[in-house]
């Protein structure tokens, strides 16, 4: 069952019952998006590059990647930019047509319905990949993305997303430029990051909340910004 509720953004979110956790935290979802994802993630540097390529974990409604792609457009109109999102519940993705959270992008976001996952839009293409992430993520090139938005339920709920062999194949797919985001900072999820091969660091702190987690391939990417 997801009953809907306004974070103190004043942006729309559901909570799942069955799960007993809010598919965005109470804080503000849109500034999450923003603060925890898209801007730990350079995507307003990486714009100025011409082309961007995210992959974005647990996609839901989408906030994080069409916060990325508005950040991103408002950069560089001429932006390329390929969205894969990973998201095993239909459920989720029709509710889409519910929202209309202030992201100058996620108009676009109402094509995604449970029977269409994709659209493209200029020079923008958003996919989403039904199924497991972690069975999903194995048919993705690797090397490829730049960013990884990284936001499954919580450590505590869902101990099976943060685990080693799940942030090897982020790893995999991250370009070794690439950077992770994620709203946790959780020592069970950092220390599988580590044993993935990640480098991590304390990403933005929203709220009166813990900081998120940044990781990289590369230590270099954060003494050298
Ligand atoms: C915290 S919510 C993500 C919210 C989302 N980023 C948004 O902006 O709406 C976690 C999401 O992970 C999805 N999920 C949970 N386990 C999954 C799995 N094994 N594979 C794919 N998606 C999963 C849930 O359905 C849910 O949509």
């Amino acid at each position: 069952m997801l009953k809907k509720f306004i974070t103190a953004d004043n942006s729309e979110s559901f909570m799942n019952e069955e799960v007993g956790e809010s598919y965005h935290s109470h804080t503000g979802g849109v500034e999450e998006a923003l603060k925890k994802y898209a801007v730990p993630c350079k995507i307003k540097e990486l714009a100025k590059t011409g082309k961007i390529r995210i992959l974005d974990v647990c996609f839901g409604m989408g906030y994080n990647s069409a916060m990325a792609i508005s950040v991103a457009l408002e950069e560089n109109p001429d932006c390329e930019i390929e969205v894969v999102g990973l998201e095993y519940d239909q459920n989720i993705i029709s509710k889409i047509q519910e929202v209309n959270p202030p992201i100058a992008f996620f108009s676009h976001y109402k094509k995604l319905t449970p029977q269409a996952l994709g659209f493209t839009e200029g020079n923008v293409s958003v996919k989403v990949l039904l199924g497991d992430a972690r069975e999903m993520v194995k048919t993705l090139s690797e090397n490829h993305f730049d960013a990884v938005f990284f936001d499954p339920f919580s450590p505590k709920t869902a101990p099976e997303m943060w685990q080693e062999h799940f942030f090897a194949e982020m790893y995999r797919v991250m370009k070794n430029s690439a950077i992770l985001a994620t709203y946790s900072c959780a020592r069970m999820a950092r220390d599988n990051m580590s044993k993935a091969g990640l480098m991590y660091d304390d990403g933005p702190i929203l709220g009166r909340r813990g900081p998120g987690t940044i990781a990289t391939k590369w230590m270099d990417i954060f003494s050298n910004p």
